[in-house]
């Protein structure tokens, strides 16, 4: 670290298609914001780098649901996102728009360069369509199984469930997301990235190059694709929302997401230069400058793969020093849904948490999905914030400021013979950066809680409640070395809780200290003698049950409405062989008559002529049928079924119902009025 020049770091560009919630935070944005800001505090050149993804599938999806323009939903998120990270304090030196002008410059640049020097290829293939909406299906415009993993959900260029990156073509059993049509093939020309050329050189520079330094979940899926092999990637759609793609005969088609997203990183480097008066090349490329992309599993094909082979071919940039990525977060026990509104959204925990920001930075932080995918339950949020920030942090800083104006009027008093806690802060202080280099914030989140720990065990074994009146020149230097940790916790807490740390330092009347000089040596004080604290403040406040029950009786409301509106699909029996299926006597009937059965809820008993006979069936449709109403009915019957006495009554077969997804009940009948009584379903 100590002989890089300058870092630039980026956070994945949120896809503009709702607002941020809290897997956004814990996956990309708060790590990357911890990262930076000890930087900063190591006085390093460091540029944080975000923006939104304006572009691509996701949004003009959301259009069509709202009915609305991509343009107008564009505008939308992108406001509502941006406050969101501000609230937060995610520190972005510069957030951009992928639909700003210098990034379609900067991205048709790109791809020109690419072209004019022979770096794609242009191949004319037949590609899925959807003849009805008028659109050629790619990305997520298409849902259907992964060719790797069997996931029957998975979208036309990635696989969620398996991280595969893939062509539609390749999808089993295609179906349009816009209509649910088939797709049809359609010819078509596109430009192709030949990723396989790249892959020797890829499996050198990670494989080889990075063994040591990248994530084992990242290094991990980079090896699995490069051991099924590498094929050419389409860098061009046809749509019509996006950047058009910048040469002859590309008319109606844009530039593939993926391929001008990553763009998106050097685009808003060069808005901020152009912001600040700074140089956005030696950022992008000198090879003093450290470039770490900040991303979730789902990017990392993308950021570890497409994106270097990208700037490989383009031959003027950098290349990723390093791309931690993080698995997923849960929600009590479930995958965060943008579509089923299962998620922690940050302008709601705001309004219902105002103030609260750090609590859930912390919590994010301490139970991250750094190595595995994690759950985040209000449980835990409440007992980390009681148990650890109110208990531990908030406490230890209260005593001793509490504690200060007690017995110094707010002014810190002479400095003992506490040696141990004070050498114990410097060690901290390399842990914590040491943990926040190599990317294990909940590592260091935990270290920021052990010195305040450390604070607490001291205050308790010294005790200096019980000697301010026989010994009070003891007590002074207990209280100095207390305050010397109140202060460093003021200045290490800042790239974890920026919002704490500067709640602190005004408690502590102190400034902003470099990284590296937090502790020096036992000469040095963070707060001098006769410095002057202010007044005394809690930084925590506990959680209540209630509070923590409004927010579970929010996630159970959300669950019944996502079950009303789409009743969950059920699992599929298990199989059965093909006699099993013949030896069912199923066959068309109609329905004579109908009455409700005696005291009871459910039940008709309704006499259905089969062809063969008329019969007695006794069937439970009676909350959704009228008895005089389904006289004549078309129905189909299970006639072979074994007569079962129900009620009194034996009943001689029965009707095959489907139901609607609010519970009603509804007949299977023929679509066709030729088919009579008697006739066989199968
Ligand atoms: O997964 C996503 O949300 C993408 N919008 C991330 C893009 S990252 C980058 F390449 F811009
Ligand atoms: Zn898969």
């Amino acid at each position: 670290m100590s002989d890089t020049k300058r870092y630039t770091v980026t956070a994945a560009l949120p896809y503009t298609n709702g607002p941020v919630h809290i897997g956004h935070l814990a996956g990309v944005y708060i790590p990357a914001d911890i990262y930076v800001r000890y930087l900063r505090a190591k006085e390093k050149d460091v540029i944080y780098i975000c923006g939104s993804d304006e572009h691509g599938v996701p949004i003009t999806l959301r259009a069509k649901k709202e009915g609305v323009s991509p343009q107008e939903i564009v505008d939308k998120y992108n406001t509502i996102i941006k406050k969101s990270f501000q609230d937060f304090g995610i520190s972005f030196d510069n957030y951009s728009r992928t639909s700003s002008k210098i990034h379609h410059q900067t991205a048709s640049d790109f791809f020109k360069k690419l072209y004019d020097n022979g770096k794609f290829i242009e191949e004319t293939s037949m590609q899925l369509y959807d003849a009805e909406a008028d659109q050629f299906l790619a990305d997520r415009f298409v849902i259907g199984t992964c060719p790797k993993c069997g996931n029957t959900e998975s979208y036309g260029d990635q696989c969620e469930q398996c991280g595969t990156s893939h062509n539609a073509t390749d999808l089993i059993h295609p179906k349009s997301a816009i209509t649910g049509n088939i797709p049809s093939l359609k010819e078509t020309k596109h430009w192709y990235l030949p990723l396989n050329e790249y892959e020797d050189w890829l499996r050198q520079w990670i494989v080889e190059g990075h063994k040591n330094d990248w994530k084992p979940n990242v290094l991990g899926q980079v090896k699995s694709w490069l051991d099924d092999g590498l094929r050419p990637r389409a860098v061009t759609r046809d749509l019509d929302w996006g950047i058009p793609v910048p040469v002859k005969g590309a008319k109606g088609k844009v530039l593939y997401v993926w391929f001008d997203a990553p763009i998106g990183y050097i685009s808003s480097t060069k808005e901020w230069a152009s912001n600040t008066g700074k140089d956005w090349e030696p950022y992008w490329k000198d090879k003093d400058t450290k470039l770490i992309h900040f991303i979730g599993k789902d990017n990392i094909v993308f950021h570890a793969i497409i994106f270097p082979s990208m700037l490989k071919a383009e031959g003027s940039y950098i290349l990723p020093e390093n791309v931690p990525a993080n698995e997923f977060l849960n929600l009590e026990g479930n995958k965060i849904s943008t579509s089923k509104n299962w998620a922690v959204w940050l302008h709601e925990y705001l309004q219902d948490f105002p103030d609260k920001q750090d609590v859930l930075r912390y919590v994010l932080t301490a139970n991250a999905p750094e190595s595995k995918d994690n759950d985040f339950t209000w449980k835990d949020f409440q007992a980390r914030n009681n148990n650890e920030l109110v208990a531990i942090l908030g406490n230890f800083i209260n005593r001793v400021t509490v504690l200060t104006h007690k017995y110094y009027n707010g002014i810190v008093p002479k400095k003992g013979n506490h040696f141990k806690e004070l050498d114990k802060i410097a060690q901290f202080r390399n842990q914590i950066g040491q943990s926040i280099e190599n990317f294990r914030f909940r590592e260091a989140s935990q270290e920021l809680m052990n010195l305040a720990r450390m604070g607490n065990v001291f205050l308790q074994e010294q005790e200096p409640w019980k000697k301010s009146k026989e010994d009070p020149e003891a007590v002074e230097g207990i209280m100095f070395t207390a305050l010397q940790i109140a202060a460093a916790l003021a200045h290490l807490s800042e790239p974890l809780l920026p919002f704490t740390a500067k709640k602190l330092s005004h408690i502590l009347n102190t400034k902003h200290l470099a990284w590296d000089l937090v502790f020096v040596d036992q000469n040095q004080s963070l707060l001098e003698e006769g410095h002057s604290i202010n007044a005394s403040e809690l930084l925590f406040e506990k959680i209540e049950e209630e509070s923590i029950q409004q927010q579970l009786d929010k996630l159970a409301a959300t669950k019944t409405q996502n079950k009303e509106e789409q009743k969950e699909i059920a699992p599929e029996k298990k199989v059965i062989s093909f006699d099993d299926f013949t030896g069912m006597d199923i066959r068309i009937g109609t329905i004579l008559e109908a009455e409700k059965v005696a005291k009871t809820k459910k039940l008709l008993k309704l006499l259905v002529d089969v062809g063969s006979d008329k019969r007695t069936i006794i069937s439970g449709i009676a909350e959704t049928y009228n008895p005089e109403k389904i006289i004549g009915q078309k129905v189909c019957v299970l006639t072979n079924l074994a007569p079962r006495k129900i009620r009194g009554v034996e009943s001689q077969g029965m009707l095959l119902m489907t139901e609607t997804k609010k519970g009603k009940l509804s007949f299977i009948t023929p679509s066709d009025d030729d088919i009579h009584n008697g006739e066989i379903v199968n």
